[in-house]
């Protein structure tokens, strides 16, 4: 049997080479007398979701209702939890019925939707570096990849003129967000507009990703919902994983454009059922009694973003200073680029000699290519070992 060509374009993703990096260590460095792992490598939340939503989950969980299916129409109170968060967050009405769509996460809605609206070999733009599901989800669905390349120089801003008008043109949709993973920048409102515009002007879908809405350190998440013109051309993505730390319970929702919002629920339907009613009900707790929440995580992800910088800094190593919480992106250093590594070749040579695991940047795309991303999931203390274990590889390397 073969593997479809669609497969073989998708290639391994970057999170499954550092999964098999990880396992090659655990089970071969560590037999060497090597630290344990400590895994930077992924944007996982270490923190527990609030416990209000713990306790509503394992209460609906003896409910017959939680075990069964549960279809569109099951998910009303759910969406109607969201319609009010909305109301909240962005002094706006949304129609439940039409405008709000559960998920498993903002990784399946944003590998989803082009399937709803793209044919093959239609043009889908997508910012270089960004997210492997937006890439991913443009060659499920056989499309044409068209980038967006951030710079380093322009601090990651993205320069919607370096595409010329035929191109904008020719594209169908584009998948935007801010803030930024992997660069850790809050982006700004401003850019999300100029997207909605170009959206508005060349008859594009602009989605918008948004799990860090809530986690911004500095400055204001932008918003396509704050946007005019969403509800023309316009998607946006938001996550319970990141600032209620619900990663693995696996739910996010969409709140967009009607016929997106339908075009999308109808892709879903053949793949899967909905969320239990269980994990929709510790959603709603979460949407209407712990709006505050991740206000409190935030100030964690400061201390161990400050901290964090600050050790690397006393040994030589500069890190830009993240706008959002979650993440650090670091350039590989000069000596290591001199010696010819690649970002691929530093995380590999750093996780086999001490055992610490951080991403490479060019896993997101070659504009992420001389960038790691340590990811601040671990209380401060084991950030610090982290550090402390670099050191020494560092100063024998540099
Ligand atoms: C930009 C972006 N989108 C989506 C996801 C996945 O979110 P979810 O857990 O809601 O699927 C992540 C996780 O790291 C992310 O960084």
């Amino acid at each position: 049997m073969n593997n479809s060509q669609r497969l073989n374009r998708l290639g391994i993703g970057v999170f499954e080479r550092n999964d098999q990096r990880k396992e090659k260590y655990k089970s071969f460095y560590l037999r060497k007398n090597k630290p344990p792992l400590l895994d930077l490598s992924l944007g996982s939340s270490d923190l527990l979701p609030p416990a209000i939503v713990i306790e509503e989950i394992k209460k609906s969980l003896s409910s017959p209702l939680s075990s069964s299916y549960s279809l569109h129409a099951a998910t009303k109170p759910f969406r109607e939890a969201v319609a009010t968060w909305c109301t909240k967050r962005f002094g706006i009405e949304i129609n439940p019925e039409k405008e709000v769509l559960l998920l498993v996460g903002s990784q399946e809605g944003t590998a989803h939707l082009p399937l709803a609206v793209l044919n093959s070999g239609d043009s889908g733009l997508i910012m270089d570096p960004s997210y492997p599901s937006h890439r991913g989800g443009l060659i499920l669905a056989d499309a044409h990849i068209e980038k967006l390349l951030l710079n380093a120089d322009d601090r990651w801003k993205p320069n919607f003129d370096s595409l010329t008008n035929s191109k904008w043109d020719q594209l169908k949709m584009m998948i935007f967000g801010f803030p930024h993973n992997p660069t850790a920048q809050v982006g700004e409102q401003s850019w999300l507009e100029e997207a909605v515009n170009r959206g508005l002007k060349h008859d594009l879908v602009i989605a918008h990703d948004n799990p860090y809405l809530d986690l911004a350190l500095e400055g204001e998440a932008p918003a396509l919902l704050r946007c005019n013109g969403w509800r023309e051309c316009g998607i946006e993505f938001f996550s319970f994983s990141k600032a209620w730390c619900m990663g693995g319970l696996r739910l996010g929702f969409a709140v967009g454009a009607e016929k997106l919002i339908k075009a999308l629920k109808e892709i879903k339907g053949v793949i899967d059922f909905n969320q239990s009613l269980a994990l929709q009900n510790g959603a709603i707790t979460a949407l209407n009694e712990s709006l505050e929440w991740p206000n409190n995580i935030l100030e964690i992800y400061r201390e161990r973003r400050d901290r964090t910088i600050n050790s690397f800094k006393e040994f030589g190593w500069e890190i830009p200073n993240s706008s959002m919480a979650l993440y650090l992106w670091m350039p590989i250093p000069n000596w290591a680029s001199n010696r010819g590594w690649s970002d691929e070749q530093f995380a590999i040579n750093l996780l086999e000699e001490t055992g610490v695991a951080l991403t490479p940047g060019s896993g997101f795309g070659m504009g992420g290519k001389a960038w790691l991303r340590l990811a601040l999931v671990r209380p401060v203390k084991q950030l610090e070992e982290a550090v402390s274990r670099i050191k020494p590889w560092w100063n024998a390397n540099s």
